[in-house]
């Protein structure tokens, strides 16, 4: 990783915040020109996961409780307001209003017990 790489990654929290398809860890995303977005991660299959915290049918968060992504089985992570469920692993929407649709992923690292996020670009489709 270079200099310059280094500094564009964000410390979000410990990776002790976050256990296999427990509660997922709330933070922000800084993205030029939109200012902060709310974005989760999760630990799903022992794998890290983040998007931002938007659903693909309507803009509005998905967790019915702060940290609440996944649903009653653990296998899929669910928007609380019409139920739309996505796969943790791609984001892709499995069921619901937006099938076929997907979250925005976020890149992500885990570090020395410490998790860090990379803001988005102007590129990102958020
Ligand atoms: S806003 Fe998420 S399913 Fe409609």
């Amino acid at each position: 990783m270079s200099a310059a790489d280094e500094h564009a990654w964000i410390a979000i929290g410990s990776s002790e915040a976050l256990s296999e398809g427990g509660d997922g860890l709330r933070f922000e995303l800084p993205m030029p020109g939109r200012g902060m977005m709310q974005a989760f991660c999760v630990r799903h299959e022992g794998v890290l996961r983040a998007y931002l915290n938007q659903c693909a049918h309507v803009p509005v968060e998905l967790d019915w409780q702060p940290g609440r992504f996944f649903d009653t089985t653990g296998l899929y992570l669910i928007c609380a307001t019409h139920g739309a469920v996505y796969l943790p692993d791609n984001g892709l929407c499995v069921g619901g209003p937006c099938k076929g649709r997907s979250l925005v992923p976020v890149a992500i690292r885990e570090e020395a017990g410490q998790l860090w996020a990379r803001p988005l670009d102007r590129g990102s489709s958020a």
